[in-house]
C-alpha cells in the first residue's frame, strides 16, 4: 500500500513534465534577479526607483504604458535591456527565457486584475 501511493506520486510527477519545473525554476530565478526593481508581486519597488532615478510605475510590470506589448516584445526588453532595465541575455539560461517571460506576464495579468 505504501509503495503503491510512492509510485503513484512518481507518476504524477514525472507526467506534470518540465513545463512545470521550469515554471517554478522560473520564479525562483525572478525572485533571484527581478524581485528587486520589480517587486516580489512585480508591482515595482519604490525605494529602487527613487534609487535609479524613475517613476516607480516604470518598475511596474502591470503599467498601462506596458499592457500593449507583444510577448516578443518582453522577450527582446528582458534579452536586450530598455533604458534602466538591464538585459539579461548573458545572464539567463536559454531555457530559462520564455518561463521569465511567462512569469512577467502573469504577474502583469494579476496586476491589471485579467
Ligand atoms: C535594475 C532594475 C531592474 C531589474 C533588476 C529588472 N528590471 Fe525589468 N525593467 C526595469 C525597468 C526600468 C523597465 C522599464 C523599461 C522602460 O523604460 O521601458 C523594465 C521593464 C521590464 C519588462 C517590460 C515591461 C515593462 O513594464 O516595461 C519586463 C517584461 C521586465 N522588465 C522583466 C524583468 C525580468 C524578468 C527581470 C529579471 C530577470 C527584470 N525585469 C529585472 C528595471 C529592472
Amino acid at each position: 500500500m505504501r509503495m503503491k501511493s510512492w509510485l503513484a506520486t512518481l507518476a504524477l510527477v514525472s507526467v506534470s513534465g518540465s513545463g512545470a519545473i521550469a515554471q517554478a525554476d522560473a520564479a525562483a530565478t525572478y525572485d533571484k534577479m527581478c524581485k528587486s526593481c520589480h517587486g516580489a508581486d512585480g508591482k515595482g519597488d519604490a525605494a529602487k526607483a527613487k534609487a535609479l532615478k524613475i517613476a516607480p510605475e516604470k518598475l511596474n510590470l502591470g503599467r498601462a504604458e506596458a499592457a500593449n506589448l507583444s510577448r516578443d516584445d518582453l522577450k527582446k526588453i528582458l534579452l536586450d535591456g530598455k533604458e534602466k532595465m538591464p538585459g539579461y541575455a548573458k545572464k539567463v539560461k536559454p531555457d530559462e527565457v520564455d518561463a521569465l517571460v511567462d512569469h512577467s506576464m502573469k504577474l502583469a495579468a494579476a496586476i491589471r486584475g485579467k
